[in-house]
């Protein structure tokens, strides 16, 4: 099979491939666009430019480090660009002749007028740029002055902004949303009312990051004092995907969506396109990891294109979205219980404090003592390991014999209660080893119906209320 086409589409702007750098720091600067292009990304949203540029603070950033993890969660008090209208649109022209097939979009932000709406959007169409994003996401500082999230906050104001740049835009025009809102489906029903031709999502989420228990001043700081910033990172991609979804999913809405947020490697794209983004857009790991990100991106994109057959990006851009709906239409006769693998169990008990105090007390608990444990065990168990990439049950370490989980000469072996476990997930994914405890399917004594059904049945009288599982 030849290389799957990756080249994207959105709302009519083409790129060679759906990765676009998102509008922040990495593409403040031609310098900065003309090497990310170099490096493979298919498009750029230049960071977003204003009439003037803004005066930033020094001390910007803060991270969340997570279990040696560096910067699982990003934040930042930065505002728009921090260059001349003139700088930026002199560059943005420059680019666009250099890579006439890759996609430059341009961030806007202005005053809350009219006038300065069609300012803008006359001088950055004269570069040749290919469309317009507008940028009513950002939570911090700008929102402060009636930019933003002010807009976007508010479904009246963000038709009505939409409008006016419409009014006279002859490139599409993507509205670019805040997750800082209690349903995203209302501005995204304003937006196209107003006639965006596309949306993207998500900004960054209202965030404090800490404070520093030694000099009890908050993260990051100037001078002492900090501000709410913007959360972004891996941190926020289930709250992306859950408002890509939301968009993706509603008849009112309709529009091409570009997806962003937490996006560090090829599989959290396409999870992004399954879930209904057209193509999507990366700050964060571009700025942790560098631009050449972007080439783990294709490859991985194009290899688990071709081993499942897709040949274009349509094949499967928006295939996942039915299979999210509401609780009520969910099957309350699909059951499945844990079952642990005894073979690859190093039998550390997270599964039994798990289950013991965060759930449902179905996990036994026994004791057998090292010998009888070692008994059992076959020759592949001990000293050369069990094939499966973990320890071995038993190592022999100077000429003595460790056994994992050991303690008091007795080892303790956990087993799944099934008749009592509800098939909550929690042990298997507080388990240290993969694919030690696997959620199987099995016999419910509820027939197959949706909780919707269950209500019907049970007001037509045809059916017993379901009982409560029993608790210790
Ligand atoms: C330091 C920084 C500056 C940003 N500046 C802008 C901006 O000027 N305009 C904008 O629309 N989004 C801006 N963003 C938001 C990003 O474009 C993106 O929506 C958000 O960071 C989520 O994506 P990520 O998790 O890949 O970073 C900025 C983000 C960061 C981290
Ligand atoms: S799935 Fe839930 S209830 Fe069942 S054993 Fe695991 S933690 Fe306990
Ligand atoms: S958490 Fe996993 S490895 Fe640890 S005892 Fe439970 S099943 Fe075994």
């Amino acid at each position: 099979m030849s290389k799957p086409d990756i080249s994207a589409n959105l709302a009519g702007i083409t790129s060679p491939n759906p990765f676009w750098l998102a509008s922040g720091p990495p593409t403040n600067s031609a310098y900065q666009v003309r090497r990310a292009f170099e490096a493979g990304w298919g498009g750029v949203v230049w960071k977003t430019i204003s009439h003037e540029p803004i005066v930033n603070v020094y001390s910007r950033y803060g991270a969340v480090d997570y279990d040696g993890r560096k910067v699982m969660g990003f934040n930042n008090i930065e505002l728009i660009t921090d260059r001349t209208l003139e700088e930026n649109l002199r560059e943005i022209a420059e680019i666009k002749q250099e890579f006439p097939d890759h996609a430059v979009v341009v961030s806007l932000m202005v005053e809350t007028n009219r006038e300065s709406w069609h300012d803008i959007v006359k001088r950055v169409e004269d570069t040749g740029c290919d469309g317009l994003e507008l940028n009513f996401g950002c939570p911090h500082g700008m929102s402060e002055r009636g930019m933003g999230s002010a807009v976007g906050q508010v479904p009246e104001y963000t038709e009505m902004v939409t409008a006016w740049v419409k009014e006279i835009a002859r490139t599409p025009v993507l509205i670019k949303l805040t997750p800082n809102i209690a349903d995203i489906r209302f501005i995204g029903r304003a937006a196209k009312q107003g006639g965006a031709d596309a949306l993207c999502l998500i900004n960054t989420i209202n965030s404090v990051m800490g404070v520093d228990l030694e000099t009890l001043m908050p993260k990051p700081h100037v001078a002492g004092r900090g501000s709410h910033g913007g959360y972004c990172g891996p941190a926020v991609k289930p709250i992306a995907l859950n408002m890509v979804h939301q968009l993706a999913a509603d008849p009112q809405v309709g529009l091409p969506i570009s997806g962003v947020g937490g996006i560090q490697a090829w599989q959290d794209a396409v999870e992004f396109m399954l879930l209904g983004a057209s193509n999507v857009q990366v700050c964060t790991a571009a700025m942790h990891y560098g631009f050449r990100i972007v080439e783990h991106f294709i490859s991985g994109l194009q290899s688990w294109m071709q081993g499942r057959g897709f040949e274009r990006l349509s094949d499967f851009v928006g295939h996942s979205v039915p299979a999210i709906g509401e609780w009520a239409e969910l099957d309350l006769g699909y059951k499945v219980v844990a079952e642990i693998d005894q073979t690859k169990c190093i039998n550390c008990g997270l599964c039994y404090i798990a289950c013991e105090d965060g759930a449902h007390q179905s996990i036994d608990i026994s004791r057998l003592g090292e010998d009888e444990y070692a008994d059992r065990l076959t020759a592949a168990d001990i000293g050369n390991g069990r094939g499966d990439g973990h320890d071995s049950a038993i190592q022999i370490s100077g000429g003595k014999r460790v056994i994992a989980g050991a303690g008091d000469g007795y080892v303790n072996i956990y087993t799944i209660r099934q008749e009592t476990c509800v098939g909550c997930n929690l042990c298997s994914l507080v388990c240290p080893v993969d694919e030690c405890i696997a959620m199987v399917p099995a016999e419910s004594e509820i027939p197959s119906m949706t909780w919707r059904e269950y209500q019907d049945r049970l007001s037509r009288g045809e059916i017993e209320p379901i009982q409560p599982p029993s608790h210790v």
